[in-house]
């Protein structure tokens, strides 16, 4: 599914004295079918980012355009002054259009495609069992009880959670729990794009990897993946593509490869501990070839190559 972003702006809290300009004016195109990962410090405007991709949050300014879905600004905005009658009417009847069709069924349709897994993923769940909260979504698209029961209990085994958790009260769980039903919530409806913000956080780190592994077992059947977070060993060995984001506006976008082994300060992004290794063995003399670096075993590799 195409998406892309057109001069968006967004801003919380507008003209009051808390007044935050989350994003300043992007333009990008996302890659579809690819694992993406977007990162950038602390408040750089992620999270917003991403919710502007399922319509949880509207542009203040500019458009992002999802498929066929269109998320505009949600306020109507003030014709020009300029305009002439006739104009004017033009222009509020086609504001008219934008506010209604916020309000119609295609943001139900996009959120079928589009599913995000919050960064707090407390915010997400809401019934009273795991099963019934995993079931939530499948059913409001539209499946039967039993065909959406079916698929909860399929997506909580996919993230590791068994039988024992089906009817345990989603608030009565741990804060990694919490998340893994969170992820098989947004699982159960297969949607063709996912978002996770900061999924591994408070995952133990075998956890963590199981549900990289996942992501990338659903990327690699053809989903787009949208991976936000902090840690880049993981964005090194799973993206195909990574977007920085600081200040509330992209400041690049290309292969992890090309982004890492230099100094990221500018970005007040850290190198991954491979990078960062083969970049210290550098300063003592030994050359690398970090083009297709992910992992330890490839470093590993690309010493045993350069001692050749
Ligand atoms: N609900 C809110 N009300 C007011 N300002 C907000 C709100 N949410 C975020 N902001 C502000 O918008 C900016 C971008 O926040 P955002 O949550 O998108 O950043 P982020 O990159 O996801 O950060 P983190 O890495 O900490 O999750 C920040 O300056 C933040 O303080
Ligand atoms: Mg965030």
């Amino acid at each position: 599914m195409p998406i892309n972003f057109s001069h968006v702006f967004f801003t919380y809290n507008p003209k009051s004295p808390f007044q935050s300009n989350a994003l300043k004016d992007i333009n990008i195109t996302l890659p579809e079918h690819r694992f993406v990962a977007l990162v950038g410090r602390t408040g750089s405007g992620k999270s917003t980012f991403v919710q502007l991709i399922n319509a949880l949050l509207s542009p203040t300014d500019g458009y992002v355009k999802i498929g066929d879905y269109i998320n505009h600004p949600e306020k109507a905005k003030k014709a020009p002054k300029d305009l002439s009658k006739e104009q004017k009417k033009a222009w509020k009847a086609e504001q008219k259009r934008i506010q209604q069709k916020h309000k119609s069924k295609d943001i139900k349709a996009l959120r079928k495609h589009v599913g995000l897994v919050f960064q707090f993923p407390e915010y997400q769940l809401f019934e009273e069992t795991v099963e019934k909260d995993v079931a939530f979504g499948p059913k409001n698209f539209g499946d039967s009880k039993e065909e959406a029961l079916k698929k909860a209990h399929q997506a909580l085994e996919e993230v590791g959670l068994d039988s024992s958790f089906f009817t345990r009260s989603p608030f009565d769980l741990s804060g990694g729990e919490k998340r893994k039903v969170a992820i098989a919530g947004i699982l159960a409806t297969s949607p063709e794009v996912l978002i996770v913000d900061e999924p591994t956080a408070g995952l133990d780190p075998a956890a963590a990897k199981d549900a990289m592994a996942l992501f990338q077992k659903i990327e690699q059947a053809g989903t787009s993946v949208f991976l936000v977070t902090h840690d880049m060993d993981l964005v090194a060995q799973y993206a195909d593509e990574v977007i920085v984001l600081e200040n509330g506006q992209v400041v690049k976008q290309c292969p992890p490869s090309e982004l890492f082994g230099q100094d990221l300060t500018q970005y007040s992004l850290q190198n991954p501990h491979v990078f960062d290794f083969a970049l210290r063995l550098e300063k003592r003399g030994l050359k690398l070839n970090t083009a297709s670096l992910r992992n330890v075993d490839d470093l590993a590799n690309a010493i045993m190559e350069a001692k050749k």
